[in-house]
């Protein structure tokens, strides 16, 4: 039987602040927040369901995680600790490039804070994995207390776990939660809504379960006898916000902040309100908008944030749904269906009320982007490789296994090109560490068959006449997508143009640490299930 929609209420995740005020001044704090195996209840009628959870302590753990308020200019400490001390509740495979500890013990976890510009050091390498009491650890592991600036501007990050060849099912297992750099001297003169009441984190993402409660996840592949396991793309029909299944929230005549981050391993959502309602944009990942823009639709990849305001006095109903309409796998995949169509309902009160949040015409004015400054041209293709029964084997980028030597190797403070393109049928959101990107254009490749035959043979964009290639329709970039961020979604059959800055961008000033040490960073597609088989390649700083 199926769940019934729209019967628990939205939660709020709990609040943990990064930062103590003692006698007036601001102090750095240092927060212990551990992983626990626990049970989280998603539905009313759906029994406790296996978890792993972030928390201060096993009991406070949730699902997402609590939400981390940091202060811009306030550095946060967070001990992350492992407690996770058997088995993993999710199927794996062995036969993709997975974090083992030697002795066999153990769960392999590391945590990156997304859209963080943070020292390599704490930055959750792959390969930077631990086990419970850090009894086992990763060739890059380096330290136990990972160190957050909180120098960038304000705007919404969020972490989650990122261990090599695990971070699909580690996440799918609930290790994900919120994180949001607060800048009041430059956020409250905007007058946007604020207070736990109007500024919300929405985590969305998607998950099977079984009747018993646990999350279904396939134990045999799609290409058993390559990988016993591995698929290319986990689909749940159960839509969940906050740890909740289709949740229903009372809202009142006015405006609201919701900050939406799709944790889902595959699934791209293209968000719209049953009644017409609208999205203003004033954020998109980490990063404000200059000016907002109103939409009446969000497309959102796997790990893109976005930051939006929504007026429910413009209503002409008592209720609203938020729904979705994108296909999956995206674009080509299958169409949504009545299940995996509805994410949350809203029930509007009538009584009219004096709102006294706005949305400004002007939000907060990042450096723009200069042309002139670009030191580096980079192409980076990607690649599905199939077997003979034509299913996938695994997903690369440039054709090269993160093992490869480094190839990405950008100077500390300097801005390039970076030419995505993407031979596949898949939209792959492209995300890169410590970097923040703008997208200049996108490009349909024509002759998109002799150009992938020449890229599979010899892997270089320009032998393969790139320029003669990138001749197609133009595919213009969204008014909301034209700012900073540090996702994008790459259309397939199509050059799309990006322009990364690798300096701090607050104040263009240097970074206030060393971002050439080890372990370096990372740049992969956000699609959990590509990252982990394996679209995800090492970036290395130099001075
Ligand atoms: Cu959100 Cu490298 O990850
Ligand atoms: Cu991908």
């Amino acid at each position: 039987s199926r769940l019934e929609m729209f019967v628990d209420e939205l939660p709020d995740m709990p609040k943990i602040q990064g930062f103590h005020v003692v006698s007036g001044v601001l102090k750095s704090k240092s927060l212990k927040i551990g992983m626990f195996k626990k049970k989280w209840k998603f539905h009313r009628d759906l029994p406790p369901t296996p978890v792993f959870a972030y928390g201060l302590t096993k009991d406070t753990a949730t699902v997402p995680g609590p939400t981390i308020e940091a202060l811009h200019g306030v550095d946060t400490y967070v001990t992350w600790r492992n407690h996770l001390s058997r088995k993993h509740i999710l199927p794996w495979d062995p036969t993709i490039p997975t974090a083992m500890p030697a002795n066999k013990k153990g769960i392999p976890t590391v945590v990156h804070l997304h859209g963080g510009i943070d020292e390599p050091e704490s930055d959750g390498n792959s390969n930077s994995w631990f086990t419970s009491g850090f009894k086992a650890r990763g060739p890059t592991w380096t330290k136990k207390k990972y160190h957050y600036h909180n120098q960038q501007h304000p705007g919404n990050l969020w972490y989650h776990d990122h261990a090599m060849g695990l971070t699909r099912i580690n996440l799918l297992a609930g290790l994900i939660g919120a994180y949001i750099i607060r800048h009041p001297d430059v956020e409250t003169p905007l007058g946007l809504p604020s207070g736990d009441e109007f500024d919300r984190p929405l985590i969305v993402f998607d998950r099977g379960f079984r009747t018993d409660g646990s999350i279904y996840m396939n134990s045999t592949g799609n290409n058993p006898s390559i990988h016993p396991q591995w698929q290319p793309e986990y689909f749940g029909d159960a839509i969940i916000v906050n740890g909740k299944a289709w949740p229903r929230m009372t809202v009142r005549r006015r405006k609201y902040r919701f900050r939406i981050i799709n944790a889902s391993n595959a699934r791209f959502f293209r968000f719209f309100f049953t009644n017409g309602l609208r999205f203003i944009h004033v954020g998109s990942d980490s990063a404000y908008l200059n000016e907002p823009v109103t939409t009446n639709e969000i497309l959102l990849g796997p790990s893109e944030i976005t930051d939006v305001v929504v007026d429910f006095s413009m209503s002409e109903n008592d209720s609203a749904i938020l729904a979705n309409n994108a296909s999956y796998p995206y674009p080509s995949g299958d169409p949504v269906n009545e299940v995996n169509s509805k994410v949350v309902k809203f029930d509007i009160l009538n009584h009219q009320e004096i709102d006294t949040w706005r949305v400004p015409k002007k939000l907060i004015e990042y450096p723009a982007p200069s042309l002139s400054s670009v030191s580096r041209t980079r192409y980076i293709a990607m690649y599905e490789y199939t077997s003979d029964i034509d299913e996938p084997i695994h997903l690369y980028l440039n054709g090269k296994p993160y093992e490869a030597p480094v190839t990405e190797t950008p100077r500390v403070g300097t801005t390039e090109i970076w030419n995505i393109i993407n031979l596949t049928e898949d939209n792959h959101p492209l995300h890169i560490h410590l970097g923040l990107f703008k997208t200049l254009d996108q490009t349909g490749l024509v002759n998109l068959e002799e150009f992938k035959s020449c890229m599979t043979k010899i892997n270089n964009a320009i032998k393969c006449q790139i320029s003669k290639h990138a001749r197609g329709k133009k595919i213009e970039v969204l008014a909301h997508e034209k700012g900073w961020k540090n996702v994008y979604k790459m259309t397939p059959g199509v050059v799309t143009r990006i322009l990364v800055k690798f300096s701090y961008i607050h104040s263009n000033a240097s970074y206030a640490f060393d971002a050439t040490s080890e372990p370096g960073y990372v740049y992969h597609c956000h699609i959990l299930d590509h990252e982990d088989n394996v679209m995800m390649r090492p970036l290395k700083f130099l001075n």
